[in-house]
């Protein structure tokens, strides 16, 4: 399969209806080239979701995005506006910033030149004698930037759709959870030695549940979605929290306002391509799937509640038991993609989906319809 990795006559078996389909074959999780491939036409292509807006609070705060595609820096700038620059400066290059914080300017650790927040190039020490040279012809390299409900992503492409356009039905599905009046409470952070693409698929199924997570979440139930955009989805019908463990009964009010669909229980969904975004009914979480090698996937887990709920009294213990639950369950998400991760490398022939794996199947396929040649 090495001329022909992209040859869509490979994946017609994975292209069929749910209860007759192949599961994508090992090779999709192990080739660097099938990875390279993912970079250029599925990364650089497509809406990135890094953070959300109210962890850049005030003019100067930000935040780096390490993607595939090369570090960007996240950042508020002085009149409140969200931009998104390339983490490299106009001089020779040089990496700017590092992991989030505040400054007045941009300045380059090599040489010393400064940016406004506006992505400026003001301060250039040494340059007086360099001819035909303004300073002004040397901007940071903006990017485009959109948010939704306090969600913001990145592209690296120069002119996407719009994110509500990429995000089609969701945008109207989750409106009563009004995402952009919560509030980031915080992070997890972990690396895997897995492909992306495997912790994806675990994040979109709950079939595995009864068995890897028997001693936390225990077996969970879950059924279709209905979607429009770039997006998958199950649902796990609860009327308790399922942000919490089973038998918890700490759990925090739902949200005010739930519509009927948002009601009926916990929606776990894929933006395409990495990111987990989960409309519980007491609270939102994510899971961020940042590929790193082809085996190796660093994973950003961050909570947002409502405000109403975060004045609370008693919010800062009650919500501990949420993080001891995310905490013990992507544990063990981590280590199963991990385990699988290793069996892939003698298989050598795709699978076959089980029927719960609607949402997967859905993935596997929106996947292929990136990769491969037309
Ligand atoms: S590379 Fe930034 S000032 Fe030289
Ligand atoms: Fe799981």
């Amino acid at each position: 399969m090495t001329c022909s990795l992209f040859d869509p006559a490979h994946y017609q078996t994975v292209r069929k209806s749910l209860l007759q389909a192949s599961t994508l074959p090992p090779v999709c999780y192990t080739s660097p080239r099938f990875f390279d491939r993912e970079i250029e036409r599925i990364f650089l292509r497509n809406w990135q979701f890094v953070g959300r807006e109210e962890q850049l609070a005030a003019p100067g705060e930000y935040i780096c995005h390490d993607g595939v595609g090369g570090s960007v820096i996240i950042l508020r700038d002085a009149d409140m506006g969200l931009r998104a620059y390339a983490n490299s400066c106009r001089h020779r290059g040089s990496r700017l910033l590092d992991g989030d914080g505040r400054c007045r300017r941009i300045v380059c650790p090599y040489h010393g030149w400064s940016y406004r927040l506006d992505g400026r190039l003001v301060g250039t020490p040494g340059m007086q004698q360099a001819e035909n040279f303004d300073p002004g012809d040397y901007p940071l390299i903006e990017l485009p930037l959109d948010t939704w409900a306090g969600f913001i992503f990145i592209h690296y492409a120069g002119s996407p759709p719009p994110l509500a356009q990429y995000l089609g039905s969701m945008v109207d599905r989750f409106a009563s959870h009004r995402g952009d009046e919560m509030r980031h409470v915080g992070s997890l952070e972990f690396d895997i030695d897995a492909n992306w693409k495997l912790l994806a698929e675990n994040a979109l199924e709950a079939y595995h549940t009864g068995s890897v997570h028997r001693a936390t979440l225990g077996q969970q139930d879950s059924r279709p979605v209905d979607t429009s955009g770039n997006w998958t989805a199950l649902l796990v019908e609860d009327e308790q929290s399922v942000a919490t463990l089973p038998g918890e009964d700490k759990s925090f009010p739902h949200i005010d306002g739930l519509d009927a669909e948002a009601r009926a229980g916990a929606c776990f969904t894929l933006v395409y391509p990495s990111t987990q975004l989960v409309f519980a009914q007491d609270c939102l979480w994510w899971l961020a799937f940042s590929p790193v090698m082809v085996d190796r996937t660093r994973l950003t887990l961050g909570a947002c509640f409502p405000q109403s709920t975060i004045r609370l009294p008693g919010f800062e213990d009650r919500v501990k038991p949420y993080f001891e639950r995310w905490r013990l369950a992507t544990a063990e998400d981590n280590a199963i993609c991990e385990v699988q991760q290793q069996g892939q490398r003698l298989a050598r022939e795709p699978g076959r989906f089980a029927p719960g794996e609607f949402a997967v199947h859905a993935f596997s396929n929106w996947v292929l319809d990136q990769v491969l040649e037309r």
